[in-house]
């Protein structure tokens, strides 16, 4: 058996059935409708060739402007998945660079805070050699005379390759990657580029650590199929808020592929019923809860080849970047975004929206890890998805072609 069964044949559908229910198959006939396998979840190897075959050679998001506190700021992010860790820098001038956060004295980690305002100069805590915040040059060095340097100009800090788009940060492995970030976004960045992002503000940052494979993870949140089932959370905190047919089955509306990217949408029922605190809430400060945002849809999931999502939800943005620290290990790092309160009453409905949606996610966790114990035992060595999962099928296409041509 192949990971992906990419025969593009799709059986015909029987007379009695809903065609509408099957137009994924059939307007992407690439993605071939047989099963997954379980190996590529939890086998070392398959997990090696990620990290070698797509996230040492392709652009991989490592935040956004939001997460400076400052002009002058920096954070650090530490990517087990490439063995790294990066110092981020946004200068006086807006400019922003990463770094490996690494001292070219002996090759201590430089900076062990996780973000602040940019001092003049990044000392290291070993022996005190200082790096211009500025250029990341080398700055000083306690007692000097002591060394032989052959180069002094070559020990600054070694940049990373760094672009971003539309406040997202980027960086790049490769010294001249194969192609640009924008060309890596591609028609992803096309339908995006004139989204106002400024208007949401990032409100809120959860780190999640899980102990399961990290496109468990992602593919458990590439569909809503499971939101009318999954009790008692999902269904009773989000039954409604997307659309279902009359038999109570969530409904994409739209699916699209965008290069290596893609984007799932659905829309609202009409009879939706929120929580009786969010009814209150919504009639005290109605402004805020209309749609001021160009969205075609309520609700939209793009993922952003390999691992961000940037998603819309009413009047919200959240993002998630799914970090692999081993086959069975992942960072699941949530931020979600509103727009800046303008009273009290909406900082207190965006809480409650803060704490329906940690709740939520908090039920997905459970169930990410659970997803592993099953998938680890072997029981079974395939599984299989249905048309409302079409945007899985989708990113272990993508997966599975770059790892064999290169992104
Ligand atoms: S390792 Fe940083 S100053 Fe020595
Ligand atoms: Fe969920």
């Amino acid at each position: 058996m192949t990971d992906l069964d990419d025969r593009p044949s799709v059986p015909a559908p029987e007379p009695d059935v809903d065609h509408a229910t099957r137009r994924w198959a059939q307007r992407f006939p690439e993605l071939g409708t047989g099963p997954i396998s379980t190996d590529r979840f939890i086998s070392p190897e398959f997990h090696e060739r990620e990290r070698e075959q797509v996230f040492r050679r392709t652009w991989i998001n490592v935040g956004s402007v939001q997460d400076f506190q400052a002009d002058a700021a920096f954070f650090v992010r530490d990517v087990d998945v490439l063995d790294v860790s990066l110092l981020v820098v946004r200068d006086q001038d807006g400019r922003i660079q990463a770094y490996h956060n690494v001292c070219a004295h002996r090759g201590n980690k430089l900076i062990w805070e996780r973000e602040g305002a940019c001092p003049r100069m990044f000392t290291c805590r070993f022996h005190g050699w200082a790096y211009g915040s500025k250029d990341g040059a080398l700055d000083f060095v306690p007692d000097e005379d002591q060394f032989y340097f052959p180069d002094r100009g070559g020990l600054g800090l070694t940049p990373v390759t760094t672009d971003t788009w539309n406040g997202f940060i980027f960086i790049h492995m490769m010294d001249e990657p194969p192609v640009t970030l924008r060309d890596h976004l591609g028609p992803l960045a096309d339908r995006l580029d004139d989204f106002p992002f400024e208007r949401l503000s990032l409100q809120y940052r959860y780190d999640v650590p899980e102990k399961n494979n990290w496109k468990i993870a992602i593919d458990a949140q590439n569909e809503i199929y499971h939101v009318p089932m999954l009790a008692p959370l999902h269904r009773f905190l989000s039954g409604g808020a997307f659309h279902t047919n009359e038999d109570g089955y969530t409904r994409i509306a739209d699916f699209q592929r965008l290069g290596l990217h893609s984007v799932y949408t659905s829309a609202s029922d009409s009879d939706f019923q929120d929580t009786a605190s969010g009814v209150a809430h919504a009639a005290a400060h109605p402004r805020f809860g209309e749609l001021m945002l160009p969205l075609e849809t309520p609700f939209a999931f793009h993922v952003v080849f390999p691992n961000l999502v940037i998603a819309f939800f009413n009047n919200s943005m959240f993002t998630y970047n799914f970090w692999p620290a081993a086959v069975d290990r992942t960072t699941w790092e949530i931020r979600l975004h509103y727009p800046e309160p303008a009273n009290l009453g909406e900082r207190v409905l965006i809480e409650q929206a803060k704490c329906r949606f940690r709740d939520l996610l908090c039920e997905d966790q459970a169930g990410h890890q659970a997803l592993h114990v099953g998938l680890k035992s072997q029981a079974r060595d395939a599984f299989v998805l249905g048309e409302q999962e079409v945007q899985i099928r989708a990113f272990h296409k993508t997966l599975d072609d770059v790892m064999q041509r290169g992104a």
